[in-house]
């Protein structure tokens, strides 16, 4: 039932704080399924925020900072466009990234820089034009009609080579330039795929095609050998777009990783996860939740695949969590919407020991990506994310180290019929049930916050102990399977805090009205250890 060491718990929140020099390279570890991201030695959760496309500019940071500052957020995710560190060829320019890195650790924030080359949102708008606008150097896709498509082919060897050299040069500035890892993650390329052309007809893609399914992805992937056709029948079109992308940014990884061995990432555009879309209809070849398996088999220098979550609906954005949340992929959402309708989904995130969380659009330069977002960044919009970040940031190395050395849990408030405002979550011996927009004697039944904003998050501490948090919600414990004569108690509540080295400070003792009809959780930061007993 339990991974964690009985009584390993307090010496793990002994010892959360970084010990470990400054200059650790960040490292994405896996054990036992569950995963980590190593920020000076110890587990980092990446309390996130990206700014606008726009905004990677020294004009822009002053604009950007007021709201990173106000979040909370301790991770800025930037845009490094190939267009400019290399707007002429060979001809490099990293003063933009130089300033970032140091307005970055005025603000104590570490970054996650992403590389927009050959593919931004699937296409060539942020590669330099002496690349986007060469097509006979820099070819574009071929659809089945023999057009040339709007995004470039990934099988053009001197789009790689162009491509890596600058990533290349990208990451032995960093490595001269960032000596202590503020940069703690790259992003490789930006959203892949094609939307409407699912794969690539030019005359080296269609000699690709035509030969077997390369040994490596047969041998990696399990399935018998064949020719694309022959091993993946309908979907063959679309697995071999994912694979040709995939070798291709791989290729770029590789090589960066030759200069410096930071984390790297792709971000995926995605497919409805409930329902078999025509392909044309979404970005096919991308990291999509169909190919998957594909992209893990032909990118084996990609440490995780993340999933962009522009819809706030419950059944759908828990759908695509589970799809990437998996024993081989770390759950990270590098984008997600900044409408407070996702705020409450960080809870959701970080209960499945997921190792970020990252609105999109966070920036004043005045760009809203309605209705992706929020139809305006303001003040109220802002706090429903620093709220979150508030609460985590003075223990996201212990929650962290929690999540990946043990069990956590979290829910978020659902958007859905009246009888589902309620969430449970199986603990083991235990269970805990979240339920939303109740009064706090739990009398009448949950109706659901006014707009969903609830969540709750619990990591085991130890033996019948556990650090329990949340927002707009009431926990209660029950012991789903009691011995003869056996009943629960809870045997202490405490109200405290984590210090900057981990410890657990107590403030008070919850008890009488504050726990006999469950724990009730308002806007008030508040983080709970809760200890359960039973007496016969
Ligand atoms: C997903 C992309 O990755 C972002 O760069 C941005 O274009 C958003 N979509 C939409 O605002």
């Amino acid at each position: 039932m339990k991974a964690i060491s009985r009584g390993l718990a307090y010496a793990l929140l002994a010892s959360a704080a970084p010990v470990i020099a400054a200059a650790d390279m960040p490292r994405l570890v896996t054990d036992h399924g569950r995963h980590a991201l190593l920020v000076d030695g110890a587990p980092f959760l990446m309390l996130g925020a990206q700014v606008n496309n726009s905004s990677a500019w020294p004009a822009a940071l002053p604009k950007i900072w007021p709201t990173i500052d106000r979040l909370d957020a301790n991770t800025l995710e930037v845009p490094i466009a190939w267009e400019q560190i290399e707007p002429r060829e060979g001809q490099f320019d990293f003063s933009f990234l130089d300033q970032l890195l140091a307005e970055a650790k005025a603000h104590d924030v570490r970054l996650v820089l992403l590389w927009f080359g050959t593919w931004k949102n699937t296409a060539p708008g942020y590669a330099p034009s002496w690349v986007k606008l060469d097509n006979k150097r820099f070819p574009r896709m071929i659809d089945d009609k023999g057009q040339a498509a709007y995004a470039l082919s990934p099988f053009a060897q001197t789009t790689l080579d162009a491509d890596r050299a600058a990533f290349v040069r990208l990451m032995t500035h960093l490595k001269g330039a960032d000596p202590d890892h503020r940069v703690i993650m790259m992003q490789v390329e930006n959203e892949t795929g094609t939307y409407g052309v699912p794969r690539d007809h030019s005359p080296a893609a269609e000699r690709a095609f035509e030969a077997p399914v390369p040994a490596e992805i047969v041998r990696r992937l399990g399935v018998h050998g064949g020719s694309w056709a022959s091993v993946f029948g309908a979907d063959a079109d679309e697995q071999f777009h994912a694979w040709a992308i995939a070798r291709y940014v791989d290729a770029v990884a590789a090589a960066g990783k030759a200069v410096m061995p930071l984390p790297m990432y792709v971000n995926a555009a995605l497919a409805d996860p409930f329902k078999t879309q025509d392909p044309k209809s979404y970005a096919a070849g991308g990291p999509t939740h169909q190919v998957l398996a594909m992209w893990k088999a032909a990118a084996p220098h990609i440490d995780a695949i993340g999933p962009d979550i522009y819809k706030s609906d419950f059944a759908i954005y828990m759908k695509y969590l589970d799809l990437y949340g998996r024993p081989d992929n770390a759950l990270f959402v590098p984008e997600t919407g900044n409408a407070t309708a996702y705020a409450r989904h960080f809870f959701a995130v970080v209960g499945r020991g997921g190792i970020g969380f990252s609105p999109f659009g966070m920036d004043q330069t005045g760009y809203f990506n309605f209705p992706l977002g929020a139809a305006k960044l303001d003040a109220e919009t802002i706090e429903a994310f620093a709220a979150n970040y508030r609460l985590f940031r003075p223990m996201q190395r212990v929650w962290a180290k929690l999540a990946y050395q043990g069990h956590v849990w979290g829910v978020s408030e659902p958007t859905a019929p009246e009888a589902e405002h309620r969430q449970v979550m199986a603990l083991g011996r235990w269970r805990a049930t979240a339920t939303f927009g109740q009064g706090q004697f739990g009398i009448d039944p949950p109706t659901g916050n006014p707009t969903p904003s609830g969540g709750v998050a619990i990591a085991e501490l130890g033996p019948d102990e556990y650090l329990v948090t949340g927002y707009h919600a009431r926990v209660t414990f029950d012991l789903p399977a009691p011995k003869a004569g056996e009943h629960m108690i809870i045997d202490r509540v405490e109200e405290g805090h984590f210090d900057t080295q981990g410890q657990w400070v107590f403030e008070r003792v919850w008890n009488g009205d504050q726990t006999d009809y469950g724990l009730n959780f308002t806007s008030v930061p508040q983080l709970l250890k809760v200890k359960l007993a039973t007496y016969r």
